[in-house]
């Protein structure tokens, strides 16, 4: 069977934030280079999960994509059509095609709206359907989501955390749209409720023919929901493989670090593994380094690494990454090799009272640094056909309890 054809191909796509300065003369003095260079394609279909420490790009990636954002430079191509060259009129009707949930169900629903409004807001946008007709495919959505159709006249703060998630899909699905970026749409929820959602998505995806860019920080949901997953670094993709490919054969250093620090559920393997040190800071996206943007923790890093960026092509069927390592395979051995000399190595301490050494220690675990970058201006206004957006973090309550 060959590939499916892409339903997005995206080409070395940019999203860049400028930074100003002056009261009276405002000048543009640098930029935040938030996505910068990303190319890869999305499968018709597919669940295509992206991950990558806070502040990397992700979202800015999912909202460049729908045009959210519209792109700094790059090509969004869509049934043929380049998005980022689309003016507002021609993009209007492509819009239905391309929704997003977002990570936050309290945040993202106008509190003053009914559960009704909130969901018949596209339709409305979208001229589909209107009065009685309206009305009833507000209430089919509710259905298909999991939602009593008798609350359609009640507000957001009378549902639970992971009702007001599942009212959120609604409106992403009333327009019967093809693709769906889903922004981290289980982190604000309780545990007992995010295998509820993801069940419930994987089931839409089903019955709609859905295709998923599916945001997470968590690596354990990615894996599961994920044919394929992309892992970003500071606005550059890294690697992209299958998941498997990806937890067993990760090729990019920055991914062996995180998944390096994936739990394994089998104590014997769990003993034997070394988890990978992550030394340094994330760099700013404003001034990103020189060369291999991870190169100021990598613990392969050479002079080349430096200089040159790596571009981000195929390894092996499948599994493309960006790093010098795959023209120079044997330092990667060599720091395997030194990485287990280190961690395998007894210490003074360990071997007058067996008490490991935690200096040592500290340098054979992963310290994954989740600081977000220096720079963190406000975001910009999203466009007046997606759903609200003033995304705080909060927590979440029940799904199973009924609106009060
Ligand atoms: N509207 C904006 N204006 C200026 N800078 C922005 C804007 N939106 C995002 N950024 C910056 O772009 C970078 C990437 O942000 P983004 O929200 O895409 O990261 P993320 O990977 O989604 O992070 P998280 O996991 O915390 O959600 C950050 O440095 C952020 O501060
Ligand atoms: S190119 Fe160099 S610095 Fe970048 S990931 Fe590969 S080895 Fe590390
Ligand atoms: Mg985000």
């Amino acid at each position: 069977m060959g590939e499916p054809e892409p339903l997005l191909k995206i080409r070395d796509l940019k999203m860049h934030f400028p930074v100003y300065r002056g009261v009276f003369i405002r000048r543009e003095v640098n930029r935040v280079r938030a996505v910068d260079g990303l190319s890869f394609d999305i499968r018709q279909g597919e669940t295509l999960g992206l991950v990558g420490e806070s502040g990397c790009g992700k979202s800015t990636t999912g909202r460049a994509i729908i045009q959210l954002y519209r792109p700094t430079d790059g090509e969004v191509i869509f049934d043929g059509d380049d998005l980022c060259k689309l003016d507002e009129d021609k993009l209007h009707p492509l819009r239905r095609d391309l929704q997003m949930i977002f990570q936050d169900p309290y945040a993202s629903l106008n509190p003053r709206m009914t559960v009704g409004d909130i969901i018949a807001e596209p339709l409305r946008v979208h001229k589909l359907a209107k009065g009685k007709e309206r009305r009833e495919r507000v209430q089919e959505l509710m259905d298909i989501v999991g939602l009593d159709p008798r609350f359609i006249r009640r507000y957001p703060h009378e549902f639970s955390g992971g009702q007001r998630q599942r009212i959120g899909i609604a409106r992403a699905l009333a327009c019967e749209p093809r693709f769906i970026v889903c922004d981290e749409p289980i982190s604000a929820l309780d545990v007992s409720i995010q295998a509820q959602i993801m069940n419930l998505m994987e089931d839409l995806q089903q019955q709609f023919d859905l295709t998923f860019l599916f945001i997470a920080h968590d690596l354990a949901a990615v894996r599961h929901i994920s044919d394929r997953i992309a892992v970003m670094y500071l606005g550059r993709l890294a690697e992209l493989a299958d998941g498997e490919s990806i937890y067993t054969n990760p090729l990019h250093p920055y991914t062996e670090a995180l998944m390096s620090a994936v739990p394994i559920p089998d104590p014997e393997i769990e003993r034997e593994r070394t988890q990978i040190v992550l030394e340094g800071d994330v760099p700013s996206p404003l001034n990103p380094p020189t060369g291999c943007v991870f190169h100021t923790r990598c613990p392969y890093a050479w002079e080349r690494c430096k200089m040159e960026t790596p571009e981000f092509q195929e390894a092996e069927p499948g599994h493309q990454v960006a790093c010098h390592l795959l023209d120079e395979p044997e330092r990667r051995k060599q720091g395997a090799v030194e990485r287990q000399t280190t961690s395998a190595a007894p210490t003074e301490d360990t071997a007058t009272d067996g008490t490991p050494d935690e200096a040592v220690e500290e340098s054979s675990e992963i310290i994954e640094e989740t600081e977000e970058p220096t720079t963190n201006p406000a975001e910009t206004e999203e466009n007046s056909d997606k759903p609200g957006k003033t995304e705080d973090s909060s927590s979440s309550r029940e799904d199973a309890e009924a609106p009060a």
